[in-house]
């Protein structure tokens, strides 16, 4: 693994900074941002990447906990990827994949199709992973027209679970706040329970304090769901490995082999949405393989080229793809830039670092010792709970450990907008404080970093949470 930088590679203050800040405030506009925030004080603006770390435009060095945004498996600064986009952009820098395809689009289909689980041999590429989820609705839809089923055409997923910002993704998203300034959106989502055992006593679950029961009754609730909704209409249910939002829901053990019976039984899709969970996240090239379950489609994007460059894809199965090889049928579906020539470059580079370093054995090898560093946490009072796989941990923040009482709104408005994220920050931990359910912190860092990663990650949290509880 490459070593970690030294402090002395710090750079010093930006040398257009004003003229940065003044833009920013005047012109971007960023995403899921609420711009008031900056009214008064500095936008943070990273202007360099080297490993775990990153720098701001004022010179001063985070650990780069979330990497960026569970995209930059192999960390930052790695010349492979940047001279494989730059090869590959004087070769040959666009060519769409309509009707027409390219080297390294080729190359990157049949390698991951040779990763992923089972019989999911076709790759669609997109730009990102709400494209991939937009492509997987869109395919379970035509394919069951075009197989004798017309009216399956109904998505489920679970409560509080992102699927990203298209009106599609969105309506399969599970979170009614998110969704409110778009509605109407695309009609006939469902939604189900997560598997939040934390909180197993929340949900109507009455059965015993054991994961493998809860996981049984989460997944029966997707049975259920179909026949409420008439299974000749439902054509697929879209699940993470890990569900993300909410704090990192990993499934009980069983849950996903109860889900895929259920499936079976109903002839519905089963989706795996790996746009977080592939590419090493967990240890594996995909989080299916991970829990042990075969999926009909995975939709991925992120960690594909370690966001050196932006990629998503969408992995069907034999069986979606069939109908669609003969005759005069076509997937009628497509994007510009979706397998861009120089992002699949990428893919490629970034896929054989994976396998020349060993990445996914690496976090394998690892993450019981990264799981083991956060749970010291668990001394802290304000810490309830920490859970995750791999490199991907949420750690739920309350009130009272012993009740397990959450915040109220003003509470959490409080402590993570007004408190949490900039003291983190200010502490030198990028990372994400987040509350689109139970208020947590969310930690998924490159997939490089090892034990002095850990203990940093672990001793900014110990001083900045604890400031949190006193200020309760
Ligand atoms: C599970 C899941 N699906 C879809 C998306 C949307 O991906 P993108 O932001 O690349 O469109 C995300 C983004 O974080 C995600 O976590």
């Amino acid at each position: 693994m490459p070593n970690r930088p030294s402090l002395t590679t710090m750079g010093g203050m930006h040398p257009d900074y004003d003229h940065l800040q003044q833009a920013a405030k005047d012109h971007l506009w960023m995403h899921f941002t609420r711009h008031s925030t900056y009214e008064n004080s500095d936008v943070p603006v990273i202007v360099r990447g080297e490993g775990a770390y990153i720098w701001d435009a004022q010179g001063k060095r985070y650990l780069d906990g979330l990497a960026g945004l569970f995209v930059s498996q192999l960390g930052h600064g790695r010349a492979e990827l940047a001279d494989a986009a730059a090869k590959q952009a004087r070769e040959l820098a666009f060519m769409p994949l309509w009707s027409y395809a390219h080297p390294t689009a080729i190359e990157l289909a049949e390698r991951v199709a040779r990763y992923a689980p089972g019989d999911l041999n076709r790759v669609f590429f997109t730009t990102g992973g709400g494209e991939a989820v937009e492509s997987a609705w869109k395919l379970a839809k035509q394919f069951f027209k075009m197989t004798g089923k017309p009216t399956k055409h109904k998505v489920i997923s679970r409560a509080i679970a992102y699927h990203g910002t298209p009106q599609g993704a969105l309506s399969i998203t599970g979170l009614p706040g998110m969704k409110a300034p778009f509605e109407p959106l695309v009609p006939s989502t469902f939604r189900v329970p997560n598997t939040n055992f934390y909180r197993s006593e929340e949900t109507s679950y009455l059965g015993p304090h054991d994961e493998h029961a809860f996981g049984q009754w989460a997944a029966n609730r997707i049975a259920e769901a179909i026949e409420f909704e008439g299974p000749e209409t439902v054509a697929a249910v879209f699940l993470e490995p890990v569900q993300n939002s909410g704090g990192c829901f990993p499934p009980p053990p069983g849950y996903f082999q109860r889900v895929r019976e259920i499936c079976d039984e109903y002839d519905v899709l089963l989706v795996s949405d790996e746009v977080i969970c592939a590419f090493g996240r967990l240890g594996h090239m995909f989080g299916a393989e991970r829990y042990g379950y075969q999926p009909d489609i995975i939709t991925c994007a992120k960690g594909l080229t370690s966001g050196y460059s932006p990629l998503g894809a969408m992995i069907a199965s034999d069986r979606l793809t069939e109908p669609f090889l003969t005759g005069h049928e076509s997937f009628a579906h497509g994007y510009t830039f979706g397998g861009h020539p120089v992002s699949t470059a990428v893919a490629m580079a970034n896929l054989d670092i994976f396998e020349n370093e060993k990445v996914n054995e690496h976090v394998r090898a690892t993450e019981g010792a990264f799981r083991a560093t956060l749970e010291k946490l668990n001394d802290l009072p304000i810490v309830g709970d920490v859970r995750g796989d791999g490199y991907f941990y949420g750690i739920e923040l309350v009130k009272d450990k012993a009740t397990k009482e959450t915040f109220d709104e003003a509470e959490s408005e409080k402590l993570l907008r007004g408190f949490l994220s900039k003291a983190l920050f200010d502490e030198g931990l990028y990372c994400r404080a987040d509350d689109r359910g139970d208020p947590v912190v969310q930690l998924a860092p490159p997939l490089i970093c090892d034990q002095e990663h850990f203990d940093e990650i672990e001793q900014i949290l110990r001083v900045v949470l604890d400031k949190a509880y006193s200020l309760l």
